[in-house]
């Protein structure tokens, strides 16, 4: 599959930083936001990134399944692409610089290839199996820090945080105490990203959709990172709560969070 991992995976990383280029340009407005649900937006960049991405995967592989946030899709299928057409449209909405366009492959079951974008910061994410992650061409791995104390960490608030305020602030209070810092910046596939390249020690999160860890789960676990659920379980796309971290405090946490 080498050969053919490398082909896709060129293809994801095109793709993904012609959407979030979409995205930024777009972002010089003006920006139309509707409502999803009470605190769930999407904007015409959402959808105009949504629109390039599917439409060069059809051109390019017309038998490939697509899951997309937006559009949808079964995600059944031999050959899946799943795509967050901008991941972090609150951030986006309100024009705080932190969003990316993450587009990957999963072969029967198997994420195969991932690219995250990142257009503020222009840096482009990927990994492809076994081939290890880069980011703008360099390999990255996640950081060497062992103790939870010393530990930089971020997390998000899934979109039914008033639903459920306890469970997901317990962990975020009992994590903020005892890890060096916490950061909240709103955009999970970065955040992966961020733990993928070690500027980050640690990152959970309740409520992720399979397209929020697609790209940058794959990203996280060729960077030497470890990915489980909240039970210290198997990462499972289809499964919201997951925790990934360097691999080093990952019993810690999953201590702290209590839910094993
Ligand atoms: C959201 C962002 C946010 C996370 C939410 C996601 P979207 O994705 O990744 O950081 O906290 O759980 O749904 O809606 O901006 O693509
Ligand atoms: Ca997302
Ligand atoms: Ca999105």
């Amino acid at each position: 599959m080498g050969l053919r991992i490398d082909k896709w995976l060129e293809f994801a990383k095109e793709t993904a930083l012609a959407g979030g280029k979409l995205a930024k340009r777009l972002s010089a407005g003006p920006v139309s936001v509707q409502r999803k649900g009470a605190v769930d937006l999407v904007t015409n960049a959402d959808l105009a990134a949504e629109r390039l991405v599917i439409e060069r995967i059809r051109d390019s592989f017309p038998d490939h399944e697509i899951l997309s946030e937006e559009a949808g899709g079964s995600g059944a299928g031999s050959f899946v692409w799943i795509i967050d057409p901008l991941d972090g449209t609150t951030n986006y909405a309100h024009g705080f610089p932190v969003y990316a366009c993450s587009v990957a492959l999963q072969v029967d079951g198997e994420m195969v290839a991932g690219a995250v974008y990142e257009p503020n910061l222009d840096e482009l994410f990927w990994a492809g199996k076994s081939g290890g992650a880069y980011l703008n061409g360099k390999p990255i791995h996640v950081s060497s820090v062992n103790d939870l104390n010393a530990a930089l960490l971020a997390t998000g608030f899934p979109y039914d945080l008033r639903e459920r305020p306890r469970e997901v602030l317990d962990i975020f209070e009992k994590l903020s105490l005892v890890s060096q810092g916490m950061r909240r910046a709103g955009a999970a596939a970065v955040d992966l990203c961020f733990l993928a390249c070690g500027r980050i020690d640690g990152f959970w999160e309740l409520g992720l959709k399979p397209w929020d860890a697609a790209a940058a789960g794959l990203i996280v676990e060729e960077a030497g990172g470890r990915l489980t659920n909240l039970f210290g379980g198997a990462f499972d796309l289809n499964v919201p709560e997951i925790l990934a971290t360097n691999g080093r405090m990952h019993q810690e946490m999953l201590e702290v969070i209590g839910w094993h």
